[in-house]
């Protein structure tokens, strides 16, 4: 049987950050109610397009993995933020590493984008269709979420990571993957007016209100995670105690804390990133995963389990076990392009273009956006 090892990581997270009390000048919040109800601190703003972010890190899971772009067979972008439906986006990025023989595609699962992106390349590699795959999270909130709704403004931050996977007889890489979704529930995390649906509805296309009811989506989430970790580690035989590090989706600490207690890991080998990043759906489980890496917390051979959700609600987790090099093979030159404004700014500028009730047509191009956009396309990463 083949396997397909991850050989490569890289993130690609924006330099503005947005802190609590930021949201407090602006939303009736506090860092207290903010910390301690989702252990939230800090999360990031982009200056840049989603694509662009990909593109970062996807040029250092490369560097990382030691492959040319030219040799990328896949590029799976997982996550719903897209600048456009046609073309897609991992057409972009492809165009943007100069991945000339890759072939392309977007994968939304929404927050578990990441996880069902790496299940599905690993089985595209597999069964032979693709040598290697480059997958992507990655996510651009700060530009359709309702700013003036504190139920969802300060849950969500800006990211993206990338993966480089490839064929491999070494046993490594995904071992196990459970993929789901409680769809009968689908209704209680909606983003209204993203989608030719919303035609005559009432909902101006482009509009972004969001409906969010976030205790049915915490007790929900704590099920779909609990079962699909428990799923993915029956099915490989395994039990908590044998799991080295827990990388889970990071909506909320209690979420996590929750799920790590029905899965038997205690918290000191759970990779929390929620205080630093907030929850960047599809980008939180790769961002994670490369943090640890980055903090020596995964060590050659380790087992290692991602927990996900998120709209839909989708749900899953993997079972993966690392190969023998936690290092990266080389480092890439990619670098976001200077700041121009601070994330308070770019929010801001946002905001001035959505109505008392959240909505955002204008506020996916706004002119402080535009201006970083040149920005960054003068900047010529490697
Ligand atoms: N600041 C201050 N007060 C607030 C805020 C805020 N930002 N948000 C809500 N409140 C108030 C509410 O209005 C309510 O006030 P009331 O009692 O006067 O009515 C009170 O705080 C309690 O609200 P609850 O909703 O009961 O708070 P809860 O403890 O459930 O926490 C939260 C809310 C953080 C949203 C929690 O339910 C949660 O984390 N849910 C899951 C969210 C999630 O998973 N999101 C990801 C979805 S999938 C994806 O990743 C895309």
């Amino acid at each position: 049987m083949a396997y397909a090892a991850i050989t490569g990581w890289g993130e690609g997270l924006p330099p503005a950050i947005l802190t609590n009390d930021d949201l407090s000048t602006f939303l009736e919040t506090s860092d207290e109610w903010i910390t301690t109800r989702t252990g939230m601190k800090e999360r990031r703003i982009s200056h840049v397009t989603a694509v662009e972010m990909a593109a970062i890190a996807c040029r250092r899971a490369l560097a990382c993995a030691g492959v040319e772009a030219a040799d990328v067979d896949l590029i799976v972008y997982g996550g719903c933020s897209n600048e456009e439906v046609v073309p897609n986006s991992a057409s972009g990025v492809q165009v943007a590493l100069g991945a000339t023989h890759a072939a392309a595609m977007d994968l939304n699962t929404a927050c578990t984008s990441f996880i069902y992106g790496l299940s599905t390349a690993t089985a595209l590699i597999q069964n032979g269709t693709v040598r290697n795959a480059l997958v992507i999270g990655v996510e651009l909130i700060s530009r359709y979420i309702d700013w003036g709704n504190r139920n969802v403004a300060v849950l969500f931050g800006d990211g993206a990571a990338a993966v480089f996977v490839q064929a491999s007889d070494t046993a490594e890489g995904v071992m196990g993957s459970v993929l789901g979704c409680d769809a009968e529930a689908r209704q209680v995390l909606r983003v209204r007016g993203v989608g030719c649906g919303y035609a005559g509805l009432g909902v101006t296309f482009g509009d972004t209100l969001w409906d969010f009811d976030g205790q049915a989506i915490f007790k929900r989430a704590v099920k779909g995670m609990t079962e699909a970790c428990e799923r993915v580690m029956r099915q490989a035989g395994v039990t908590g105690d044998q799991v080295d590090l827990v990388i889970p989706h990071q909506a909320n600490l209690r979420i996590i804390e929750s799920v790590a207690k029905h899965a038997g890991v205690p918290m000191e080998r759970v990779m929390v990133t929620v205080q630093k990043y907030g929850n960047m759906s599809a980008a939180t489980v790769p961002v994670s995963l490369v943090e640890a890496l980055k903090d020596g917390r995964v060590t050659p051979g380790s087992l290692l389990l991602m927990p996900g959700f998120g709209g839909g609600l989708t749900y899953g987790a993997l079972l993966v076990r690392w190969g023998s090099r936690v290092t990266p093979l080389g480092e890439s030159t990619a670098a976001f392009p200077p700041l121009q404004h601070s994330a308070l700014e770019m929010v801001n500028a946002v905001r001035a273009t959505q109505d008392p009730n959240g909505r955002s047509s204008a506020g996916l191009m706004t002119p402080v956006f535009a201006e970083a956009r040149l920005a960054a396309a003068h900047s010529a990463p490697s």
